[in-house]
């Protein structure tokens, strides 16, 4: 066993020299200052989302901004924290930064991006207004692959913090990969089924949550537009009666 201060164990969870601790938060307080941490990553990802846990908007940012915890650090320009309004209603998660992305450090810039924007515009929202749009992954894949396992492990932390921080009424979970980081805990996703998962209000931490398609994948299946549209006005309505 190896004994570590607190400035080791923030170091080795990627943490400083950013994260200050400003309230003596006794779960945090009791990691943090443990002299004996067990080596397994299990330990080490709980230990980090504990602490990310207790972040408040500001140490979020500047934690995301200068995070190094996985190896998307190599290839990004710069990591994607979200965009909005961070008192909004809606939340609207997609996956990952793509290349234009990764580029202006904004969600949802591309092609795809605009296709949100008029998706939001068809249920009267507009980006930064009363919304607030992030992502699963904070930093861009190379060449748009999957994200990593242990990619998701590091970053779902963030957006956690996030649904804590903004406490949505209702987010939307664009595609799969949202769908499935945000509702792993109770269903089983696979590349067949994730679909039926629409038309269903699920429930993140006490948020409701719907499930869209991704408007990238729309971008190449026009013929779900439509239902598309449905899950958009459903989620509508939902915000109505909440
Ligand atoms: N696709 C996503 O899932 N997120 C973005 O920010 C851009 C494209």
């Amino acid at each position: 066993m190896s004994l570590m201060t607190r400035e080791d164990l923030l170091r080795e969870l990627e943490l400083l020299p950013i994260w200050q601790l400003r309230e003596p938060a006794k779960a945090v307080a009791t990691v943090a200052n443990s002299a004996e941490v067990s080596d397994s990553k299990a330990d080490m990802f709980a230990a980090r989302s504990e602490l990310i846990k207790q972040m408040d908007w500001q140490n979020l940012q500047q934690c995301v901004q200068s995070c190094q915890a996985c190896g998307l650090v190599k290839a990004r320009a710069q990591t994607v924290f979200g965009a909005g309004d961070p008192d909004a209603d809606w939340l609207i998660v997609g996956e990952a930064p793509g290349a234009e992305e990764d580029h202006q450090g904004e969600p949802f810039v591309g092609q795809a991006g605009q296709l949100l924007d008029n998706m939001l515009a068809a249920i009267q929202l507009k980006r930064g207004q009363n919304v607030f749009i992030a992502n699963v992954i904070k930093c861009r894949p190379p060449e748009n692959r999957d994200p990593h396992g242990e990619e998701v492990l590091q970053c779902v932390p963030f957006l956690q913090q996030q649904v804590a921080l903004i406490q949505p009424k209702l987010i939307i979970a664009l595609g799969k990969f949202a769908a499935q980081s945000l509702l792993q805990s109770e269903n089983t996703v696979d590349e067949h089924t994730w679909a039926s998962l629409r038309g269903q209000l699920h429930d993140y931490h006490g948020v409701p949550v719907i499930v869209t398609y991704h408007p990238a994948y729309l971008l190449r299946n026009w013929a779900d537009k439509a239902e598309a549209w449905e899950d958009l006005c459903f989620a509508k309505k939902t915000m109505q009666g909440l």
